[in-house]
């Protein structure tokens, strides 16, 4: 109930305040997918190289997330749809305290990403494509995830029995079939720095 809520936003240290305390600046680098394509992968890896670099970062990604505060949210269009929309709330929190934030997940459409780059606001959001193939996806099948929903055993799955749209204007775009999982990760560090102050 709306009219109940007092929110204390204006009294709290403000970004920029945090942001001066860090030498940093909070951003959101979102990663969209098939599953298995190698966001978690290179997003990894990409902590490793900031925190190298002295930067703070946090990320946020699919399964650990759904394994905790959306287990109660499955694959339907909707729950994707709230699951995305909780993850963009949870990052703003992150991104207004400073920190570089990386969200590994499918969000596997347009609309879906446009919601999420609604709510965080789309100058502090960056959006990397891993465009990896659904056949090499496939061929990895790191959860056997693929090989189950051929079967019919795993409903809705992106790619195979529910749509992936690719997006129209990715800040930069991966395809880790053809680069070394090094230079994927210089690649995303580069559009970090690029967007930090002094750093
Ligand atoms: S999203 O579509 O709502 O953005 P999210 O990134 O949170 O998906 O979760 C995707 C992960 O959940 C996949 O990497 C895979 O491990 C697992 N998963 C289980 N069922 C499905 C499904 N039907 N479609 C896609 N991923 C699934």
């Amino acid at each position: 109930m709306a009219e109940n809520i007092f929110p204390i936003y204006d009294r709290m240290l403000s970004r920029e305040e945090r942001e001066r305390q860090l030498g940093q600046r909070g951003m959101m680098v979102w990663f969209t997918g098939l599953s298995g394509s190698g966001k978690s992968t290179v997003a990894l890896g990409v902590e490793r190289e900031l925190a190298a670099r002295g930067i703070l970062c946090r990320i946020l990604d699919g399964d650990n997330i759904r394994a905790g505060i959306n287990s109660n949210l499955g694959f339907s269009e909707e729950d994707r749809r709230e699951n995305i929309r909780r993850i963009a709330e949870v990052g703003k929190l992150f991104v207004d305290t400073g920190i570089v934030t990386l969200a590994c997940f499918v969000s596997p459409t347009e609309e879906i990403r446009r919601m999420a780059r609604g709510i965080i606001g789309k100058e502090d959001f960056f959006e990397v494509f891993v465009s990896t193939p659904l056949e090499e996806c496939e061929r990895r099948d790191v959860k056997g995830l693929y090989a189950r929903a051929r079967r019919g055993e795993v409903k809705n799955f992106t790619g195979i029995s529910a749509p992936f749209e690719a997006p129209a204007n990715p800040s930069i775009c991966i395809d880790t079939s053809q680069l070394e999982l090094e230079e994927s990760v210089k690649r995303v560090v580069k559009l970090i720095q690029d967007n930090q102050p002094n750093k």
